[in-house]
């Protein structure tokens, strides 16, 4: 996730505006920024890497000149994060600029193609075959917009594209495709961002650009056309009356709320992984001797799920561990044939790092799965795959779990079919459904959120709540629970729903809300049989189960409905959701503040 601006005013200089616009979309990406505006038919560029602030101190982003102007701020997925691939990108003519949000996904052949034609790159980001796709195709057109046109039709993948040239310095072209890109409509001028908040200062009347569109922007209008076949577009536009703080939250009370919403999305860009990458990873965990599955919190619970998905469609044994653990219980265990898949949101956990730094030392494989390229954790392994969720504000993780998920199911799906064990036609149908995730997450908040609403308001006095499942909804379980404790503040348990006989049901009595995780899979059954024995302690029951699933509705006080035919391997990853929303509210209701919860931190790096 990255965020893009671009400002096209009658008169006067647009730098300190755009740069003004890229600190509130600082919340998009935050490891490097760049401007770069036309004057006098001359492109001029300032870019570097760091924080905004930093780089301004630095540079003085304001101070180039230019009524049109484009900005950016980076969250790096392609590239590290250093001042080379900071946007904008030129081509090689250094005429055009591009500022990019998304991941060109064909990017490696089309930058081999520009290669074969002379192009010259100097960057490692997708973005850079923007500009030389631009360039070639003006060779071809002389005119902007047609070349931006042709160029888009050959990209795949998600796009926000703002493109000026110092050939035609009276336009903007912008170019959209599953990345969010507004348009502004000013009186001094005209407007482009990826979000409402980054230009509300200079206009409050904007119009959506939506997928597969190109527009033009000059300073007093803008004309949009499908890319597809250049059919002419004609939206009016909207107002609204945000104020600032609304803005940055998208009309949304709390980023919590804000980054459940956002998990469609998230979730499309942790499927947008190169190829290339998923493969190396794959291949380092097939020759692994053991494999350790090493996190903390959240990206702990990641991993145990995907333990029951690598021994599931791989046979593959792998053992999940808290990081903090690692060293004491495995240590004098790992050695050069053991690979340690490191799972980090933050890439900085201390424990996640200290349990690398170890086997590191002893020679191991470390393979990381982070959200954050620049992190300690991409420096210190051998192969890293990025999940591109974007900054996550809210304390408690939400879109970063499910993208992690959505990731380490990709790796677990490559490994069964290079180790064929099972069909291709299994492989094929959970590939199928992995890829519907992101419809099938928005389909799940508009089928739970209201009935979240009404459990939390019924059980908002309750201090006491249990998480059961069995098999892979072990990991929804506890993940539910980490969510409701963390910033409920509420006592909360969960184990595998077996596990209740062995100790736990003795603190069920009258009342106590019992979740259960009762997705249609073969844990089903013996599910019912735990739904009976905590009924029959008198416990509430709140069953989390497939709609329509009357056996199961019929024993609980209340249930949750979620979409049909969910493969149970690829469950958590829609079942969590309602389980966030729950916590969510639950705390909003007791006054509390979801996206502060008190003596956490949102990266751990102290023992
Ligand atoms: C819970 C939460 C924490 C983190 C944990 C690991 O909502 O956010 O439990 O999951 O601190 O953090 P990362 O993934 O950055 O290593």
């Amino acid at each position: 996730m990255c965020g893009i601006t671009g400002i096209i005013l009658k008169k006067g200089n647009a730098a300190p505006l755009v740069y003004e616009s890229l600190k509130r979309l600082e919340y998009r990406g935050y490891d490097s920024a760049g401007i770069a505006s036309i004057d006098n038919l001359k492109l001029y560029m300032k870019k570097d890497s760091g924080k905004l602030d930093e780089i301004h101190k630095k540079i003085d982003l304001t101070d180039i000149p230019g009524p049109l102007v484009i900005g950016h701020i980076r969250w790096a997925t392609h590239g590290y994060p250093d001042k080379i691939n900071a946007h904008p990108h030129t081509d090689c003519t250094k005429t055009i600029a591009v500022v990019h949000n998304g991941v060109i996904e064909n990017f490696l052949e089309l930058r081999r193609e520009l290669e074969e034609k002379g192009h010259k790159f100097i960057t490692r980001t997708d973005t850079e075959v923007v500009p030389h796709l631009i360039e070639e195709e003006m060779n071809a057109t002389d005119d902007l917009y047609t070349a931006v046109l042709r160029a888009v039709r050959k990209l795949k993948g998600s796009y926000a594209l703002a493109i000026i040239s110092s050939s035609e310095p009276d336009k903007i072209v912008c170019a959209r495709n599953e990345s969010p890109l507004i348009i502004g409509v000013g009186k001094e001028g005209m407007y482009c961002s990826s979000d409402i908040p980054a230009i509300l200062e200079y206009t409050n009347k904007f119009i959506t650009l939506d997928n597969r569109e190109i527009a033009i922007l000059t300073h007093d209008g803008v004309s949009i056309r499908k890319i597809k076949d250049e059919q002419v577009v004609y939206r009016t536009s909207f107002e609204v009356d945000w104020d600032i703080e609304q803005a940055e939250k998208q009309g949304y009370p709390h980023f919590m709320l804000k980054e459940i919403h956002e998990q469609p999305d998230s979730l499309r860009d942790a499927l947008r992984l190169q190829e290339q990458y998923l493969d190396l990873v794959t291949t380092f965990l097939d020759r692994g001797r053991e494999i350790f599955l090493v996190a903390a919190g959240t990206s702990y619970h990641a991993c145990l799920a995907a333990s029951y998905m690598f021994s599931k469609l791989a046979k593959l044994t792998t053992y999940p561990v808290i990081a903090s653990e690692f060293i004491d219980r495995y240590g004098d265990a790992v050695g050069i044939d053991s690979v340690i898949l490191a799972v980090s949101q933050s890439g900085e956990t201390y424990d996640t790092l200290k349990a690398v730094d170890h086997a590191r030392m002893r020679a191991a494989t470390i393979i990381g799965i982070t959200n954050n390229v620049a992190s300690t954790l991409t420096r210190v392994s051998r192969a890293y795959l990025v999940q591109q969720s974007g900054p996550e504000i809210g304390v408690a993780a939400t879109k970063t779990f499910t993208a992690q998920l959505i990731v380490l199911a990709q790796l677990a799906l490559r490994l069964a079919k290079i180790r064929g064990k099972i069909s291709q036609d299994e492989i094929d149908e959970l590939k199928e459904k992995l890829y519907r995730m992101p419809e099938i997450i928005k389909e799940t908040i508009i089928m739970t959120e209201e009935k979240v609403k009404e459990l939390a308001e019924k059980y908002r006095d309750k201090n006491l709540f249990l998480f059961l499942g069995r098999g892979i909804s072990t990991a929804t379980a506890l993940e539910g629970r980490l969510k409701l404790l963390e910033i409920t503040y509420k006592p909360a348990l969960a184990f595998p729903a077996a596990e209740s006989k062995h100790g736990p049901i003795s603190i069920v009595e009258e009342g106590v809300p019992v979740i259960f995780i009762a997705p249609y899979d073969e844990t089903r059954k013996d599910v019912i049989g735990n739904i009976m024995e905590m009924k029959a302690r008198g416990a509430e029951i709140i069953a989390l189960c497939e709609e329509g699933d009357e056996e199961i509705k019929g024993l609980a006080d209340e249930y949750i409905e979620m979409s049909r035919d969910i493969p149970g391997l690829l469950s958590p990853i829609p079942y969590v959701v309602p389980l966030q929303l729950l916590a969510y509210y639950l705390a909003v209701y007791n006054g509390l503040d979801p996206d502060k919860p008190r003596n956490l931190a949102k990266s751990v790096t102290v023992p």
